[in-house]
C-alpha cells in the first residue's frame, strides 16, 4: 500500500441499501485529508458501484482475493495494517455474525482479523433483525473484542416499517470517525463529570417516583466534551440510550445512587455538568411488599433527597468548574440566578417548559446560557447535539481555554 502521513481508513461497505450513502462519507473524509481504501462485499455490489467508489476516494475499490490469473492477490494482512481506524458501514447481520465468530470467507472480513488499528461497525437492517437475539449476542461478542459498535439510528427503514435499524447520516459517521482520531481537542486530558437522565425514587418493589427526562440533554454533553478530547464520565439514571462509545458511563437509578457516584467523580473532575434530573424527595421507607389497594387514599411520606449540585458547589476546587440546568415553569431568569449563586455555580443553563420543543424528551432544546461573570446568552430552538456544542464552547470561554 502507498504511505502517507494522513489519516488512513478502510471503509468496509456491506450489502445493504443504506450503502448508497457511502459515496458522501467518502467524499467527507477525502475532504478532510485522509486517504480512504474502500473494501466492498460482494453483495454491496448491488447497492453502490465500485466506479462511484474508486472516484471519490481516488483507489481501486477491493473485493476479491486475486486480482486475476496471474498470481496477483489483495494482501488483507497488509491492508490490516496499513489502517489507522476500520469502519465497516453499513455492517450486514451477515457480515457481522462472520465477524464474531472469525468466518473469514471474503477480503473484508479476512482484514477485519488481520487489523491492529481499532474497528468500528456501523449496523444497519430491518427493526426485527436488528433486536433478534442472534445478532444481538453477535454484537455483544464483536464489542468484546473492542469493536465499537456504532447505534443504529431510528426511523423509516427500506422495508416500510418504521424503527431502529437505520445507518446514522454519512456526516454522523465522519463525525464519530473524527471524535476517534481526536488527540489535540481543547480539553485533552481534561475530567469531565456529566450526570444525566431521571432518577427513580422506589415506593415499593413495582412502582417509583420518577420524571420524563430521557437523558438525550446529558449524553449530547458528555459526546460534546469527549469530541474535544476530555476523559468525561457520565452517571447515568434509567434511560433507554446506548452507552457512548469511549465513555466511561455509571448507570444508577435513585438520587441517593446518583449522589454517591457523582460525589464520588466530582473529586477528580476539572468540570462537572449535572443535566440530570434529580428527584427532590424519595419515599421515606420503601415497602417490601406490593402495597396493596385499600383505602380511598393513599399518603406516602416523602423525605428531602440531598442536592447533589450544591454540594458540589460548596466544595468546589480552586479552578474546577461547576454547571447546573434550571429547569423552569415560571419567572424562569430569577429562578435561574438564584440557582447561579445559591448553588456556587460557574454556569446555569435555564430551560423552560414554557417553550415548545425544548426540555424533556425532545431532540431539541432551547437554553439560555447565564455565567456568573455576568454573561448571558440566549439560543434560539436547536437541536441538543448543538445545545452542547454551545455550552462546551461557553465553559471553555470562561474558563480561558482557547
Ligand atoms: O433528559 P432530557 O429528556 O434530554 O431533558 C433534559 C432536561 C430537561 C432534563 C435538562 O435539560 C435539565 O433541565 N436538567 C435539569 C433538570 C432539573 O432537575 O432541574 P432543577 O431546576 O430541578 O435542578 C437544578 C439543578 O440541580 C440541576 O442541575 C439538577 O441536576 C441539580 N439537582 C437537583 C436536585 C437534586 N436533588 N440534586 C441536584 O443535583
Amino acid at each position: 500500500m502507498p504511505q502517507s502521513a494522513s489519516k488512513k481508513v478502510i471503509l468496509g461497505v456491506c450489502g445493504g441499501i443504506a450503502a448508497y450513502k457511502t459515496p458522501t462519507l467518502v467524499r467527507l473524509m477525502k475532504k478532510a485529508g485522509w486517504d480512504v481504501q474502500v473494501i466492498l462485499t460482494p453483495a454491496a455490489h448491488r447497492f453502490v458501484t465500485a466506479e462511484t467508489l474508486a472516484t471519490v476516494s481516488g483507489r481501486p475499490v477491493l473485493t476479491d482475493f486475486f486480482k486475476n490469473s496471474n498470481g496477483e492477490w489483495n494482501n488483507h494482512v497488509e491492508l490490516g495494517l496499513w489502517a489507522d481506524y476500520m469502519l465497516i458501514a453499513p455492517a450486514t447481520a451477515s457480515t457481522l455474525a462472520k465477524m464474531a465468530s472469525g468466518l473469514s470467507d471474503n477480503l473484508l472480513v479476512t482484514t477485519y482479523l488481520s487489523a491492529r488499528c481499532k474497528v468500528a461497525v456501523s449496523p444497519a437492517m430491518d427493526l426485527d433483525m436488528y433486536q433478534h437475539p442472534a445478532f444481538r449476542e453477535n454484537l455483544q461478542k464483536l464489542e468484546k473484542h473492542d469493536v465499537a459498535v456504532i447505534p443504529a439510528a431510528s426511523g423509516e427503514l427500506a422495508s416500510g416499517l418504521s424503527g431502529e435499524g437505520r445507518m446514522p447520516e454519512p456526516e454522523e459517521l465522519f463525525q464519530f470517525l473524527e471524535e476517534q482520531f481526536a488527540t489535540t481537542g481543547k480539553l485533552l486530558n481534561k475530567k469531565v463529570l456529566v450526570s444525566a437522565g431521571p432518577t427513580y425514587e422506589n415506593i415499593d418493589p413495582v412502582r417509583f417516583i420518577g420524571n420524563h427526562s430521557s437523558g438525550k440533554m446529558g449524553y449530547a454533553i458528555a459526546e460534546a466534551f469527549k469530541s474535544q478530547g476530555a476523559e468525561v464520565t457520565l452517571v447515568s439514571g434509567p434511560v433507554h440510550l446506548d452507552a457512548p462509545a469511549g465513555i466511561e458511563t455509571i448507570s444508577v437509578q435513585s438520587a441517593m445512587q446518583m449522589h454517591d457516584a457523582c460525589i464520588r467523580a466530582a473529586n477528580n473532575a476539572d468540570i462537572v455538568v449535572m443535566a440530570a434530573a434529580v428527584a427532590d424527595y424519595r419515599p421515606a421507607v420503601k415497602a417490601e411488599e406490593k402495597i396493596k389497594k385499600t383505602g380511598d387514599a393513599l399518603t406516602i411520606e416523602l423525605v428531602k433527597n440531598p442536592d447533589i449540585l450544591a454540594e458540589i458547589g460548596k466544595n468546589k476546587r480552586n479552578g474546577q468548574i461547576v454547571v447546573g440546568f434550571a429547569l423552569e415553569t415560571n419567572n424562569e431568569m430569577e429562578h435561574a440566578k438564584d440557582k447561579l449563586s445559591r448553588k456556587n455555580l460557574d454556569i446555569v443553563i435555564m430551560n423552560s417548559l414554557k417553550d415548545a420543543n425544548a426540555g424533556f424528551g425532545h431532540d431539541t432544546n432551547k437554553v439560555t446560557i447565564i455565567s456568573s461573570n455576568g454573561k448571558t446568552v440566549s439560543l434560539g430552538l436547536k437541536s441538543k447535539k448543538d445545545v452542547a456544542r454551545d455550552i462546551v464552547s461557553a465553559i471553555c470561554d470562561l474558563s480561558g481555554i482557547e
